[in-house]
C-alpha cells in the first residue's frame, strides 16, 4: 500500500495516494484539491502556472493567484492587467493550460482550458468589489506589466491613486476546463489518468501509461 509523504494534520486528499483506483473518485479528489488552493493560501495548488501561446506562436508561462473554481461549470478564475502580454495573447488564442505540482503528495495536475476575458462588465465588476483595497490599487500602476522603466517602479499608494482607478485595467478570467490529468508519483508504478469533456459535456476518463 502506497503511503504519503504528507504532515500528519494535514488532510489534503491526493486522488493518487494509493486509496483509490477508481477514476471517478480520482477526478473528484483533483478538484478538491484544486478547490483547497483557492481557500487556502499556503497550499501549492493556490498558485498554479499559466500557459498560453504567445503572439510569436512560442509557448509561455507564469505564475496567477487562483482565485475561484466553480466544480459544476470547471471553470477555474484569476485576475490579471488587461496590459499585460498574456491579456493580448488570450484574445488571439484564448487556449491556456494549467499546471499544479504538490510535492509533499507527489501529485501533478494539468489542465487544458479556454479562457474567456471579462473587462468592465458586471463579471469583472463583482470580481473588483470582491478583491482587496491593495489588490485593487495595483491595477492603478502607471506603467503596464512588461513597459520597460529607467528603474524599477515603487507600488501605487492610497496617495497615488484612488483605490478604483485601475478598474478599467482589471481584467477577470474564467478559464473552462475540457480536460484534466492526473499524476501520482509511487515506486511501485506511477499512476497517470485523463479526463475530457466533449462539447456537449460528456466525460470521457482512462487510465494512461505514465
Ligand atoms: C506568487 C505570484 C503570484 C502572481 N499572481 C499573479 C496574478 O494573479 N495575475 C497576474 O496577472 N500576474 C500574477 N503574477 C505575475 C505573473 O507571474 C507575471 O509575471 C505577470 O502577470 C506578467 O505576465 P505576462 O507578461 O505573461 O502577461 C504573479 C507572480 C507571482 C510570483
Amino acid at each position: 500500500m502506497a503511503t504519503l509523504s504528507k504532515k500528519p494534520e494535514q488532510d489534503a486528499i491526493s486522488p493518487f495516494d494509493g486509496q483509490t483506483l477508481d477514476l471517478k473518485e480520482g477526478l473528484n479528489a483533483a478538484w478538491t484539491l484544486i478547490e483547497e488552493g483557492v481557500r487556502d493560501r499556503r497550499s501549492i495548488f493556490h498558485l498554479p502556472t499559466v500557459a498560453s501561446i504567445s503572439v510569436d506562436g512560442s509557448p509561455t508561462i507564469r505564475t496567477v493567484v487562483l482565485r475561484g473554481v466553480d466544480v459544476s461549470e470547471r471553470s477555474l478564475r484569476f485576475h490579471t492587467d488587461r496590459r499585460s502580454a498574456k491579456f493580448l495573447e488570450l484574445t488571439r488564442n484564448p487556449r491556456i493550460a494549467l499546471h499544479f505540482y504538490d510535492a509533499s503528495i507527489k501529485t501533478q495536475i494539468r489542465l487544458e482550458a479556454v479562457g474567456e476575458l471579462h473587462v468592465e462588465d458586471s463579471l469583472a465588476s463583482a470580481a473588483w468589489k470582491a478583491s482587496q483595497p491593495f489588490s485593487r490599487l495595483c491595477y492603478a500602476a502607471k506603467f503596464g506589466p512588461g513597459e520597460e522603466v529607467a528603474m524599477p517602479p515603487a507600488a501605487p499608494t492610497p496617495k497615488d491613486a484612488e483605490i478604483d482607478d485601475g478598474f478599467g485595467n482589471f481584467c477577470l478570467v474564467i478559464a473552462t476546463v475540457h480536460r484534466l490529468e492526473w499524476l501520482y508519483l509511487e515506486a511501485s508504478g506511477h499512476r497517470r489518468a485523463a479526463f475530457d469533456w466533449a462539447k456537449d459535456g460528456t466525460l470521457s476518463a482512462r487510465w494512461l501509461a505514465p
